[in-house]
């Protein structure tokens, strides 16, 4: 059997590693795309045939860059899967009354036109495989509304929407396209540290810090309260078997611990008991 091959953006850290590391384990053929956080630990973790390559996904000639060297790299061979797993909840929180829309613009950047660049660029090469997958890394914080947080959710909606539109789109071609939700694994992203609390809090002028504290929790007390963490390497275990091995994708995944939970609340409750139960989450007053 000719060897599988995935290139995974994000890919040093948290899902994007413990993913890569899976199929290289796997025997696939892994190009692993990488930030800032250097792919050493990622090196040290997987077999040579490991081809790593700096891809930012927020800048379209990094990107450029990559697919190029892709496309050498893989010498005429095709790429079977294409995991755009980067995201960041960099400048994601604060209210709608005083967010920086620089700051906002910017996740957008990363979290919605970065998978889209990533798989325009890089659909010629897929195109190629007889296999052809995509797997675009969504959250189940779509279902939620997250006062003083809600960027991010936001951008991951909007990628929701993308994913639906990029499966019916590629279809005809062969290309199945999925959204993978993960809930709750233990990563940088959900470490919630103390510097995003100071961040967010500094987001607001003055006048409006003290009313906005009164009447709202900080985010991620609730959210962190709420987690039952999966380590990437379990995460990646069952998405290996439930997704990758797939013969045909489902439109979405939601895996991790309680993972039924959100959808359910979104699919069952009405819009104003769902705002009852987001208000008595975040709300301290
Ligand atoms: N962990 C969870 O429970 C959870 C829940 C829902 C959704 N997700 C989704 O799962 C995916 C992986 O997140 P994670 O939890 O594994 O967090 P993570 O470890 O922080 O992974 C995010 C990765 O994206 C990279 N990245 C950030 N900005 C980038 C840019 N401009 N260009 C290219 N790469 C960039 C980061 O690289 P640097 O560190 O070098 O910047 C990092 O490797 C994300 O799509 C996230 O939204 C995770």
């Amino acid at each position: 059997m000719t060897e599988r091959t995935v290139f995974l953006t994000g890919a040093a850290t948290g899902i994007g590693k413990g993913l890569a590391e899976k199929l290289d384990r796997e025997g696939w053929r892994v190009f692993a795309g990488y930030h800032k956080t250097p792919p050493d630990a990622l090196i040290e973790a997987c077999s040579p045939s490991l081809h790593v390559l700096e891809c930012t996904v927020s800048d379209r000639d990094s990107v450029t860059r990559a697919a190029f060297e892709l496309e050498d790299a893989l010498a005429g061979a095709p790429l079977d899967l294409l995991i755009n797993n980067a995201a960041t909840t960099k400048g994601a929180g604060g209210g709608m009354e005083t967010v920086d829309l620089e700051d906002f613009h910017q996740l957008f950047e990363v979290n919605f036109w970065g998978p889209l660049r990533v798989t325009q660029a890089l659909l010629p090469l897929v195109r190629r495989s007889s296999q052809r997958r995509i797997v675009m890394v969504g959250s189940p914080s779509q279902y939620l509304t997250i006062p003083l947080g809600a960027q991010y959710p936001i951008s991951k909606t909007a990628m929701a929407k993308m994913t639906e539109a990029l499966r019916i789109e590629l279809k005809p071609f062969g290309i199945q396209v999925t959204s993978l939700e993960p809930n709750g694994v233990k990563t940088p992203m959900t470490s919630f540290e103390q510097q995003e609390r100071i961040d967010l809090w500094a987001t607001f002028p003055e006048h409006l810090l003290g009313p906005y504290q009164r009447h709202f929790k900080y985010p991620g007390d609730v959210l962190s309260a709420s987690f039952e963490l999966w380590s990437p390497e379990r995460f990646a275990d069952v998405v290996y078997e439930k997704v990758i091995r797939a013969k045909h994708m489902k439109p979405r995944y939601v895996i991790g611990p309680k993972a039924w939970v959100l959808p359910a609340i979104h699919r069952w409750a009405s819009k104003a008991v769902q705002e009852r139960i987001f208000e008595k989450m975040f709300r301290s007053s």
